[in-house]
C-alpha cells in the first residue's frame, strides 16, 4: 500500500461493446485498493484523424481534454488486443496525437493485456511508448485471458482474479512504482 492517493486513466485500444479489453479494464477499477481510483477513457474512439497541420493552436477540442486527462493522471494503464500483428488503427491514432506533447513524457505505464496471444502487439506498443517517453512499469504487468472466452467465462475468470488478489496485487505494484519514481 502507498501512503498517497493514486489516479490511474485506462486506455482501451478495441472500441468494441464486448470489448474484453475494456473488461479487464473495468475489472481492475472494481479491484482497486484503497489508494488507487481508475478512469477508463472513453473519447479514443471519437478523437479526429490525426494531422501534425491541427496541432498547437488548431489543437481540436477532444484532444484538448483526451491530453487534460493524462496529464492528471499518475499513470496510464493500457489495454489493447493485438490487430493484424500490430496496434489497431484507433489506437495508435490516439497516440499520435501525444507525440508532440508534453504530457506523456517519463509518465508511468502499466499493461493490462486480455489475451494469451498478441505477443506482437505488446512488442510494437513498448517501441512506440518508450519512444514517447513513458516509463512502462514491466514489474506490473497484468496478464488475463479471457479473449475469445463466452461472457460467462469471462465474468468467472475477472471474477477469481479479484478474489485471488491477483488484480490488486497488480495495481499495488504499480502504484508503488509510481511512488517511488515522483
Ligand atoms: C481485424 C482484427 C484483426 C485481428 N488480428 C489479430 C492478430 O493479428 N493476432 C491476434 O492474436 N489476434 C488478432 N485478432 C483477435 C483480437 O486480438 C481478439 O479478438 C481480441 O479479443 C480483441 O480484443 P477485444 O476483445 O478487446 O475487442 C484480430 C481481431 C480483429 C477484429
Amino acid at each position: 500500500m502507498t501512503s498517497r492517493s493514486v489516479s490511474l486513466y485506462a486506455l482501451c485500444g478495441s472500441q468494441r461493446h464486448a470489448s474484453s479489453s475494456r473488461r479487464l479494464l473495468e475489472a481492475l477499477q472494481s479491484a482497486c485498493p484503497g489508494d488507487v481510483t481508475i478512469v477508463i477513457c472513453d473519447v479514443i474512439g471519437d478523437l479526429p484523424v490525426f494531422n501534425p497541420d491541427h496541432e498547437g493552436g488548431k489543437t481540436p477540442p477532444l484532444v484538448e481534454t483526451f491530453a487534460a486527462e493524462i496529464r492528471k493522471a499518475d499513470g496510464l494503464i493500457v489495454s489493447c488486443p493485438e490487430y493484424a500483428h500490430g496496434i489497431p488503427g484507433g489506437f495508435k491514432n490516439a497516440l499520435d496525437w501525444l507525440v508532440s506533447r508534453d504530457e506523456v513524457p517519463f509518465k508511468p505505464l502499466m499493461f493490462a493485456h486480455a489475451s494469451h496471444r498478441g505477443d506482437l502487439v505488446l512488442a510494437q506498443l513498448t517501441d512506440v511508448l518508450q519512444t514517447m517517453s513513458l516509463q512502462i512499469v514491466q514489474d506490473a504487468f497484468l496478464r488475463l485471458p479471457i479473449a475469445g472466452k463466452s461472457d460467462e467465462a469471462q465474468a468467472q475468470m475477472l471474477l477469481e482474479a479479484r478474489e485471488s488478489g491477483l488484480l490488486s496485487a497488480s495495481l499495488g505494484r504499480f502504484a508503488r512504482a509510481i511512488a517511488a519514481s515522483t
